[in-house]
């Protein structure tokens, strides 16, 4: 997949903004909203039938996309906060809750993701914390990188089993 190269130009996201995917079982995009074409700065055309890693920015850690999927795949709920790539190498942070939807009669339809903007404290809580993980990965591993987690979620008085919980309360501090 062709990305670009990564500038330190971030794109704000405003406090009104909702920005919006959904995706089939394999991640690959079936719907943006207009919000996702301005800020992403892809065209719709550009974007359908890609895979959601066309956002991928390099400093997102491996585990987030880890946790993101064994969850999804046990059919549950994911809030987490993510750096995204923009066509022209520029990056926007959101935090995310992506989930699963389902068809009447109870089978997989797809995964809907929904975007908002996070407040300057968790954009610099969540930037120490996801260097951290990328070191941590590239030195140990991503089990290590996954216990680090689990660290920076105790000491925010919080498991992985409230991992939801805590990433929404950094969003008000
Ligand atoms: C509905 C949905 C939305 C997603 N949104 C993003 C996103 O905004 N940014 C992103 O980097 N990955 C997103 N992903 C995760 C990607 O599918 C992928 O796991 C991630 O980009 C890591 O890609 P890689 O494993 O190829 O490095 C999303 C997945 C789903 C199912």
């Amino acid at each position: 997949m062709q990305r670009s190269e990564p500038t330190d130009i971030e794109r704000e996201v405003s406090s009104v903004d909702m920005i919006v995917s959904k995706g089939d079982a394999e991640g690959n995009i079936t719907y943006t909203n207009p919000i996702f074409m301005k800020i992403s700065g892809y065209t719709q055309g550009e974007l359908l039938d890609k895979p959601h890693a066309i956002l991928r920015h390099p400093d997102m850690p491996k585990v987030i996309f880890k946790y993101l999927w064994e969850n999804l795949q046990a059919g549950k709920e994911v809030i987490a906060y993510v750096k995204n790539l923009c066509k022209d190498g520029s990056y926007y942070w959101v935090i995310a809750q992506v989930r699963v939807a389902k068809n009447p009669d109870g089978s997989f339809r797809n995964y809907v993701s929904t975007r908002r903007c996070i407040t300057q404290s968790a954009k610099e809580k969540i930037s120490a914390l996801y260097a951290s993980l990328i070191e941590i990965e590239s030195a140990k591993g991503i089990e290590a990188s996954e216990k680090a987690l689990e660290a920076f979620l105790v000491e925010n008085g919080h498991t992985f089993e409230t991992f939801n919980t805590c990433m929404t309360q950094l969003n008000t501090k």
